[in-house]
């Protein structure tokens, strides 16, 4: 059996971006590995959010999950901050991660280029916290959207370095969790641009109800239509048809490509069909994510229950780093 890692920031509420990069094939994964899921709210600090927001959001996430269908029972959910052996490993994992190189990381030079005013040790170390998080389960797995690939990378040049430095083979390599054939996903927003994501507004939200979803798919970009039979598809229609291949039947993909390709494509049609299914996914999760968010002594008992499982998991491998560094108690 494998360990399988996979963790949310809690800077808001999941969206299908997260659902299908994060979350994919879960019921699949959880019954084959161990797996751990957890709320990255200390990733969610650099940012610096409002300390009266932080529990809200990390509760979010905590029932969004559940809601999805991670099983408390089959799985470890835990929030990072009940886990201080992260915060040990990300200490010593840093001693060994350079300036250099987490400087150079994506996400980092966007995050910089984007607020210039905060740009905190936090943010330049986020990708040894998310190395953290994953070697102190010496995680086999790990499921992450296309964004995160460079950041999964990182982990396994982390990894790699520790086991050469010190002469050990303690850390696996962790891969990327993806069913055969399959390949990280992009789940890409509705106006036309990039991924979908939090901060670019663009998102369908898994507790968005069915009229705001009809609404947001009818205000996607579209054009006056392909100008000759076969043509290549703009970004922001390609985009559409990415999200109706995740949340569509094959069948309802193909026919929308016939249409396209024969000129005779209705964007209303697609859309109203696209909000159709997207609704199919999403409105049972949000029946439960309303039957959930309320009941504190159930999210009490599963984010105890995790943190102790998940604390045990990390324990063994921080305990392990310690020695191998070269700690002895006195
Ligand atoms: P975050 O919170 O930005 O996103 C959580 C997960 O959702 C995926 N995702 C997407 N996948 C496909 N298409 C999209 N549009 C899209 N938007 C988000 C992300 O790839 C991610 O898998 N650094 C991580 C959180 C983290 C983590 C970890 C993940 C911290 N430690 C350890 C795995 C293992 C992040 O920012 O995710």
């Amino acid at each position: 059996m494998e360990t399988v890692v996979s963790g949310i920031r809690s800077t808001g509420n999941l969206h299908l971006g997260n659902y299908y990069g994060a979350l994919r094939n879960f019921v699949k994964m959880q019954k084959e590995n161990n797996c751990f899921f957890f709320i990255a709210d200390y990733h969610s600090l650099t940012t610096h959010p409002d300390p009266k927001m932080l529990h809200g959001n990390v509760k979010n996430v905590l029932t969004e999950y559940l809601a999805a269908g991670i099983d408390p029972e089959i799985s470890t959910i835990y929030v990072q901050s009940d886990v201080p052996e992260v915060c040990e490993l990300y200490l010593l994992l840093n001693m060994h991660a350079y300036m250099g190189e987490l400087s150079k990381t994506a996400s980092f030079k966007d995050k910089a280029r984007k607020n210039p005013e905060n740009v905190n040790a936090g943010l330049l170390t986020y990708p040894t916290l998310m190395a953290a998080d994953i070697l102190m389960h010496n995680a086999d797995r790990v499921p992450v959207g296309k964004d995160q690939e460079q950041h999964l990378e990182m982990t396994r040049k982390f990894a790699r370095r520790f086991n050469n430095l010190y002469n050990v083979e303690l850390f696996k390599e962790p891969k990327v969790y993806v069913e055969e054939g399959q390949e990280l996903i992009k789940i890409p927003g509705l106006d036309g641009s990039g991924k979908m994501g939090k901060s670019e507004g663009n998102c369908i939200y898994l507790i968005d109800d069915p009229k705001t979803i009809e609404k947001k798919v009818k205000r996607a970009l579209t054009d006056e239509g392909p100008k000759a039979p076969n043509s290549e598809k703009p970004d922001y229609i390609e985009n559409l048809f990415t999200l109706l291949k995740v949340v569509s039947t094959q069948e309802v993909v193909d026919h929308f490509e016939e249409k396209w390709n024969t000129c005779e494509i209705r964007y209303g049609d697609l859309k109203k069909q696209l909000a159709e299914d997207m609704i199919k996914t999403t409105n049972p999760i949000r029946e439960r994510i309303i039957d959930i968010q309320n009941d504190e002594a159930y999210l009490h008992k599963v984010t105890k229950m995790g943190a102790e499982k998940a604390r045990e998991s990390a324990s063994k491998i921080v305990k392990e780093v310690r020695q191998i560094m070269g700690f002895k108690p006195f």
